[in-house]
């Protein structure tokens, strides 16, 4: 008898609670002086089909850059990461749209490919599991619906033979300030085997009106996203939000780099979250901070990679250079 448990597995799986995590995250963000909404929690259902209707707007340039990318240059991605099999492992995969054309690419070269996204969202990896049945339907898929970070803990429990390549596509570093993308690579790299590859999606610094139009679109698609955080805590922990009280703000922070979304009360007013037993005062233009997306320059993402142990294979450009998609090899 040691004296002690550890929890492990599914075991501690079971105890998780993500309403509960979720009521924390709103009452300590809402309790901070300068109050704030952690922006992972955007993605429920209804989240993750307005991200979708974000994308396909003409403004929204990330989807469209990356797309040409992928498109442009799958083929020689997949000729890289070609000749052994392969896990297409897919963080924050989403629609898995733009991941498909790299799939054909990797299917095309008679690459053994076992494609593993993972997302929060249940609606969007359910929706990507039955989509890629009907696309793609001689490729093995296997879905997972967890937090970045127990993706990459089951990566690390996995041990099969084969070559992994991670994706992290959409500009999703971006919502990481760069101390914590620093973090997240590295603790990325400890989950993966020497040779294996990661293709991260960066956006570039660029025209500041360009930026602007991109994150304050003019359908309105972008405010509705922010604006159903609130709709999320009225419906999840008996919130009393008015959203027609709050106007969503995008503004670009030069100095740090990255646009930065709020939303503003439009007057005083009190919300309770019944879930939490409180009320929270909101008074006239307060700003209720969302959702970061750092830029990068070139040279930010070089010094990244060598910092967080990968040699870069190579970088990939859309035309406009708008995004890079950035191909590394582990180095163990
Ligand atoms: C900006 S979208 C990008 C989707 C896709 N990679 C693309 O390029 O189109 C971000 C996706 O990451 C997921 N996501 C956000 N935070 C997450 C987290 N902490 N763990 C797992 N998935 C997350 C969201 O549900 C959403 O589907």
């Amino acid at each position: 008898m040691t004296g002690y448990h550890v929890l492990e597995g599914e075991e501690l799986s079971r105890l998780r609670d993500p309403r509960r995590d979720f009521a924390l995250d709103v009452l300590s963000g809402l309790s901070e002086h300068h109050k704030k909404l952690d922006s992972r929690y955007f993605y429920d259902d209804e989240g993750s089909r307005l991200f979708q209707a974000i994308m396909s707007c003409k403004d929204y340039y990330p989807t469209d850059s990356e797309r040409e990318i992928l498109q442009n240059h799958g083929r020689s991605i997949a000729a890289t990461c070609s000749g052994t099999p392969l896990n297409v492992i897919d963080l924050g995969a989403g629609d898995g749209a733009k991941t498909k054309i790299l799939l054909q690419a990797l299917v095309e070269l008679g690459v053994d490919c076992r494609y593993v996204p993972i997302d929060i969202s249940e609606g969007a990896i359910g929706g990507l599991v039955e989509t890629m049945k009907l696309d793609m339907p001689e490729l093995d898929v296997q879905g997972l619906v967890c937090e970045y970070t127990d993706g990459l803990n089951w990566l690390s429990s996995m041990g099969d033979n084969r070559k992994n390549l991670l994706l992290f596509l959409g500009s999703n570093i971006g919502n990481f300030n760069k101390a914590r993308a620093r973090a997240f690579l590295r603790r990325q790299w400890t989950s993966l085997r020497d040779g294996d590859y990661a293709l991260i999606g960066f956006d570039l610094k660029k025209d500041i009106e360009v930026l602007l139009r991109a994150y304050n679109d003019s359908d309105g698609y972008t405010a509705a996203f922010n604006q159903n955080l609130l709709r999320r805590i009225n419906t999840e922990l008996g919130g009393t939000f008015d959203t027609s009280k709050f106007r969503h703000y995008g503004t670009y922070d030069v100095f740090s780099g990255a646009m930065v979304s709020y939303l503003v009360s439009l007057e005083e007013q009190v919300v309770e979250i019944a879930a939490l037993g409180r009320s929270f005062e909101f008074e006239a233009w307060e700003p209720v901070h969302t959702e970061y997306s750092y830029k990068y320059l070139e040279r930010d993402i070089e010094d990244l990679a060598s910092d967080t142990g990968y040699i870069i294979e190579a970088k990939y450009r859309d035309s406009r250079h708008y995004f890079v998609d950035a191909l590394w090899r582990v180095a163990k």
